[in-house]
């Protein structure tokens, strides 16, 4: 008898990991297992839902949409929900983002950015404009360019070989303050390592790459939204592109539908996913300035932007993200997110003094718990029993390390959040 095919799966050791929990049904923030539990999705299946699972209007519009046009190619070819899409798109991004590249995730949106900004100053003729500066604690997805931008760790350990030098700055991570300052002293003098670099090297450097306002996979860190608008000065009195990586801060995550507009930043280049689908199917998105575009539209075949992807602006998935934002237009999906941030703030408030607990920092519907541990990091061990305290309790939570945090569909009932707060208090009391 044949071996039965095995799933590798992702950020999994499966010599240390428990065994992978099997889930027939998903509904609302609740994930149903296959032996007839119920977990409260805490993390949104790594931050893509938001309007909570299997949608109906998501769901029938994928349904109607599956009958009529499954795929074809974007290359030489056009669809009514690609298009529809790109129309519904600009109406909520910045008014400077005028054109749309679709891709299949967050990564490749990264990859596209990157590949976007490097080419855009070979086609005016500025060559030499072609590094990329990125923050400490970045992290940006999986593949090789994406890597590359993304902070040194336990990630990208292994293929160094394959990365591709950047220039690193500080970011404005408050509680392990990179330059020694506290928020009362502070005049965000992190950003002084960006602004020499740019003083001195700008005439090099294609573009500066950020995550707006929150760092994800690095650890949940909020940075002050002035942060974000020095950065966006900086670039702009040194002609250098700000790439603006919303793929886990878009759709309403931060509270505002971009992070970038809650300070008050346009970008020259987003990179948009996880949530642009409702969370129901992949896709990537990239939008630009009409100039960035307007720099590839030659009679010169050279300057063809030469990227895509086999299912570039699957129909399908195009349904599915205009749904998405249609749920945006009939619910009430910012009064969730304000009563979300309402209840984050009022729990962590309370938990903040705990002996156990570093540092307490919320964003939108995004909560993070930085508890104290002397191996303070992604390889933490406090990672591996708190996964699964939480699991025992009903709660789908992934502790960073020792950062734990609260990221839940927008769906999410003030009794189930409050529920999930209760039991990170304890967990607090067992295990720090
Ligand atoms: C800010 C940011 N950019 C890019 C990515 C990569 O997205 P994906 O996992 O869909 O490739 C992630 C994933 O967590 C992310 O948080």
């Amino acid at each position: 008898m044949s071996a039965p095919l095995q799933i590798w799966h992702p950020f999994t050791q499966e010599a240390l990991d428990p065994r992978p929990i099997r889930i027939v049904k998903a509904e609302g923030a609740y994930l149903f297992t296959e032996d007839g539990r119920r977990l409260i999705d805490g993390i949104s299946s790594w931050w893509v839902n938001i309007h909570g699972h299997c949608h109906p209007r998501i769901m029938n519009a994928i349904a109607e949409q599956a009958r009529k046009l499954d795929h074809v190619l974007l290359a030489g070819f056009s669809h009514e929900p690609a298009e529809e899409l790109s129309r519904r798109l600009r109406t909520i991004l910045p008014p400077t983002l005028t054109h749309i590249f679709f891709s299949d995730d967050g990564s490749t949106a990264v990859e596209v950015a990157l590949k976007m900004a490097v080419q855009y100053w070979q086609n005016v003729g500025r060559a030499e404009k072609k590094a990329i500066v990125a923050l400490e604690n970045a992290y940006h997805g999986d593949t090789a360019g994406a890597m590359s931008v993304g902070d040194d760790s336990a990630f990208t350990e292994p293929f160094e070989s394959m990365r591709f030098p950047v220039h690193r700055v500080h970011s404005a991570y408050c509680y392990r303050c990179p330059v020694g300052k506290t928020r009362a002293t502070c005049d965000i003098d992190c950003i002084e390592r960006l602004q020499k670099l740019l003083e001195e090297a700008g005439s090099t450097i294609a573009a500066v790459i950020v995550e707006p306002l929150l760092q994800g996979a690095g650890g949940m860190i909020v940075h002050p939204i002035e942060f974000l608008q020095r950065v966006r000065r900086l670039c702009s009195e040194h002609d250098v592109l700000l790439i603006a990586d919303e793929v886990l801060t878009g759709f309403g995550r931060c509270g505002k539908m971009f992070a970038c507009e809650a300070a008050g930043v346009e970008p020259d280049i987003m990179c948009l996913s996880k949530g642009i689908t409702g969370g129901a199917l992949p896709m990537g998105a990239t939008a630009c300035t009409d100039a960035i575009h307007e720099a590839f539209v030659s009679t010169d075949r050279t300057r063809t932007f030469f990227h895509g992807h086999s299912y570039t602006g699957n129909p399908i998935a195009c349904a599915a993200a205009v749904a998405s934002l249609d749920v945006f237009d009939t619910e009430p999906v910012f009064e969730r997110i304000v009563e979300i941030s309402r209840i984050h703030a009022k729990r962590l408030a309370e938990i903040k003094n705990h002996p156990a607990v570093g540092d307490v920092r919320g964003i939108g519907t995004v909560a993070a718990i930085e508890l104290k541990a002397g191996d303070a990091g992604y390889m933490s061990r406090l990672k591996p029993k708190l996964y699964e305290f939480f699991v025992n309790a009903g709660i789908l939570l992934r502790p960073l390390g020792n950062v734990v945090y609260v990221l839940p569909p927008y769906v999410i009932s003030p009794a189930d959040l409050n529920y999930v707060y209760d039991r990170i208090a304890e967990s607090l009391d067992l295990f720090v």
